[in-house]
């Protein structure tokens, strides 16, 4: 485990929380005395501070990285030089180079490599894509994915260089994967629009924005981010197909609704703002963040020699995608997405929208049941383009 800051610890506990067969051996720390007091908290018998000897400590198979965003890459040239599998916090890299990079030193060295998006393995986001994918919403046309909440934990967050970026980097990097799972992941994204702002905060980074990315079948997806949302951790999608809807509350509106008068004095779940008066916990957090299934898809690849729901290749797209969001705010334009690796589909493949014939001579556009009782369409004539209704 490199790193023992907030990350480390969900891993942690999602990886020694459910009897799996694996254990931590080694964790790494910028600090001694802080690798040490993790490896107590977890039982882990070797604590350093040194990235180097951690991945090269013969007792080890798997290397997970949790640390700030500008360690990542040394982080994965260290592992793969050791020839360790390697899984890797959100974001992958502090921009598309990077990460790009980073895919190249793990596909050249041969090494396992996970990318670690938790929030595609919540089990509300599992069974939706499982839903898409027996075809129960159709084609799917749009999807919104929302990721807002007071603002990050520790200082390198709020720092550009450090980061890459401000909420974009941070939060967007979640609700783009989401809208690849949704959309299909071969579904090639085109260009993206984007907003950014610093509304709130004294940084240099934006803490807010909104961005659309277009996708090669016409599908469009949003994502919506703050860093100075109130009230808690704010986590929503939408998904909208020809055939049907979904809306999930992953997080703070999940149905369990607690009050209390004195308050709970403590932790409620990740950034609420309140233990006191309504409240709203969560009851696995392990589980509703998805990271027990994470970690349960990278070890059963890694065992069954397979590749796992995302890998670096989806954390360079997802880069590429942000690349174009953070030019995109700065030119007000659409600005393409520049992907020197593509392995999905090419744009369009599969775009046309399915035609219902109603006759010989008309399409039909629409059917509905008036309050009357009557059932009225609405019919596009197919030899002259004409829009026409009939009452039956
Ligand atoms: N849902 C998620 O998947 C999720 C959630 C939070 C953070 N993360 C990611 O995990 C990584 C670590 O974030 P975190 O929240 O654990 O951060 P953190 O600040 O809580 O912990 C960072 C760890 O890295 C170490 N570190 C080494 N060099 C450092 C430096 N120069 N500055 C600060 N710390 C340094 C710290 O000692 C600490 O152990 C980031 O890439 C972040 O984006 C992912």
């Amino acid at each position: 485990m490199l790193g023992s800051g907030f990350i480390s610890d969900f891993y942690a506990n999602a990886i020694l929380s459910k009897r799996h067969p694996e254990s931590i051996a080694v964790v790494q720390s910028r600090t001694l005395e802080k690798a040490q007091a993790f490896a107590k908290k977890f039982g882990i018998s070797v604590a350093t501070d040194s990235i180097q000897e951690a991945v090269s400590n013969e007792n080890i198979d798997v290397v997970i990285i949790g640390l700030p965003n500008h360690q990542h890459e040394e982080a994965v040239q260290a592992a793969a030089e050791a020839g360790k599998a390697v899984l890797c916090t959100k974001p992958l890299g502090r921009n598309a180079e990077e990460a790009l990079r980073m895919l190249k030193i793990v596909e050249e060295a041969g090494v396992f490599h996970g990318y670690l998006e938790d929030l595609v393995y919540t089990p509300k986001a599992l069974k939706t894509v499982e839903t898409i994918k027996a075809g129960a919403m159709g084609r799917i046309l749009w999807t919104r994915s929302r990721e807002t909440h007071p603002g990050p934990h520790s200082d390198w967050f709020w720092n550009k260089e450090l980061a890459g970026g401000g909420a974009i980097v941070d939060l967007a990097c979640h609700c783009i994967e989401l809208g690849r799972n949704y959309i299909g992941k071969d579904e090639k994204p085109l260009e993206v629009f984007c907003w950014a702002d610093t509304q709130v905060k004294p940084i240099d980074a934006e803490d807010h924005a909104i961005g659309l990315i277009k996708y090669g079948s016409g599908a469009i997806s949003q994502f919506e981010v703050s860093w100075a949302f109130r009230g808690g951790l704010d986590l929503r999608d939408e998904v909208m197909g020809t055939e049907g809807t979904v809306w999930i509350n992953h997080f703070l509106r999940t149905g369990f609704e607690m009050f209390t008068a004195p308050g709970s004095s403590g932790y409620v779940a990740e950034k609420a703002e309140s233990d006191s008066g309504w409240i709203f916990p969560v009851g696995d957090e392990l589980q509703e963040l998805g990271y027990n299934h994470m970690f349960v898809d990278m070890f059963n690849a890694i065992d069954n020699g397979t590749a796992p729901l995302e890998t670096f290749y989806d954390g360079y797209i997802v880069n590429a995608v942000m690349d174009a969001a953070y030019r995109s705010a700065e030119s007000g334009r659409w600005e393409p997405v520049k992907l020197d690796v593509w392995r999905g589909k090419q744009p369009g493949e599969g775009k046309a929208g399915k035609q219902i014939d109603y006759d010989e001579h008309h399409i039909l556009i629409k059917e509905e049941l008036l309050p009357n009782g009557v059932k009225k369409v609405i019919l596009k004539e197919k030899a002259t383009g004409r829009i026409l209704q009939k009452t039956i």
